[in-house]
């Protein structure tokens, strides 16, 4: 009799600090919608994350306005609540619980050497937070409580995934198999996108230029606007070459946005100039995302339907975290009754 082979498990979040740019969909979310055919998929809302900063500290509506819109996105993307576990993180109790515990195998050293908490602790200098510190352990805990093997995340993520890693192999070592080391899967294009403005800046959400990011649900005119001013240089050439990072990010945009290669986009606007090229660029992210946008505006009307979702998804979060967080606790020594 043939044996059904079981799926493997894919593992990945985003935080609520603002409507998700092209940058994390291009790195992140476009790929999570290809998965849930093949893999076991959960996905969701790190609103545990959102406040080691102080942007979504002491701005409670915000936080939930921006959780519930996220949620309404990740429908709107294609995600459906039945195949996938679709969920906010602090619904589940277990993720606090088991990054506590993994606090205690992380040594300061490593969770120093993060360049995140350095870029982030450099922002903030008069407010860095032990939650700011510990926020990679939370990630750690996040991906270990579910035994993912793959963590599909943009470039910018990758040193976190690498602590995870280690902090999975430090607990093995010690207890035995207990956890999955997970592995990152990291697109060919569109893992790091960059600033608009700045183009050797990556793109994000919490910039203070707004033309540097073009979020998903801007419209039309502002996505060509944004594209039309995008940062080049003095050539007039679209080829893919070390220094012109500008037009390097456009051409990755246009590429994986498309699914043209490099080379095909070289080929296609060779003495076109600049000009044509942006156009092209622009049509082509407006085609991507309006279709998300009007499913969003579907889905964010009908607040009932999105709490169900919310609800039935953190259940089966919490029974399968639940599971490997009774064993860890069990392993570690504490008392059970
Ligand atoms: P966040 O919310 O900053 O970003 C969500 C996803 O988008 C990717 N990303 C980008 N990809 C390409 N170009 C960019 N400019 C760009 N900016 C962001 C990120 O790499 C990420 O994959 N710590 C995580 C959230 C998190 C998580 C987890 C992720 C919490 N627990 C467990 C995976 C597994 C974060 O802040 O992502």
């Amino acid at each position: 009799m043939e044996q059904k082979e079981k799926k493997q498990t894919v593992f990945s979040l985003i935080q609520p600090t603002g409507t998700p740019t092209l940058g994390n969909y291009l790195g992140a979310l476009k790929n999570w919608a290809n998965m849930s055919d093949e893999y076991d998929c959960l996905f969701g809302i790190a609103d545990l994350h959102s406040i080691t900063v102080p942007d979504f500290r002491e701005k409670p509506a915000q936080l939930r306005k921006n959780t519930r819109e996220l949620y309404a996105l990740l429908l709107a993307l294609g995600l459906s609540p039945d195949k996938n576990t679709l969920f906010v993180q602090s619904h589940v109790a277990a993720h606090s619980q088991l990054a506590w515990i993994l606090n205690c195998y992380t040594q300061f050293g490593e969770a120093s050497r993060m360049t995140q908490f350095k870029d982030k602790s450099a922002k903030h200098k008069d407010n860095i937070t032990v939650g700011l510190f510990a926020y990679p352990t939370l990630m750690a805990a996040d991906i270990l409580l579910y035994n993912a093997s793959y963590v599909p995340i943009g470039q910018d993520q990758k040193q976190h995934l690498e602590l995870a890693r280690n902090i999975a192999e430090r607990f093995n070592a010690i207890y035995g198999e207990l956890f999955t080391v997970p592995k990152p899967l990291i697109g060919k294009t569109g893992a790091k996108v960059m600033s608009l403005t700045e183009p050797l800046k990556k793109m994000s959400k919490s910039d203070e230029n707004e033309k540097s990011y073009i979020t998903l649900l801007d419209e039309p005119s502002s996505i060509v606007k944004k594209i039309k001013s995008a940062v080049t240089d003095s050539e007039s050439e679209v080829l893919y070459r070390e220094g012109k990072d500008g037009i390097n990010n456009l051409i990755i945009m246009y590429s994986a946005c498309t699914g043209q290669s490099i080379k095909e986009i070289e080929n296609e606007f060779s003495g076109k100039g600049y000009g044509a090229f942006k156009s092209a660029v622009a049509d082509a992210v407006v085609k991507e995302l309006m279709p998300i946008k009007e499913r969003y505006n579907q889905y964010i009307a009908d607040k009932e339907y999105l709490d169900k979702c919310m609800r039935e998804n953190a259940e089966k979060a919490a029974v399968r975290s639940q599971r490997t967080l009774n064993k860890v606790m069990k392993k570690v020594g504490f008392l059970q009754i």
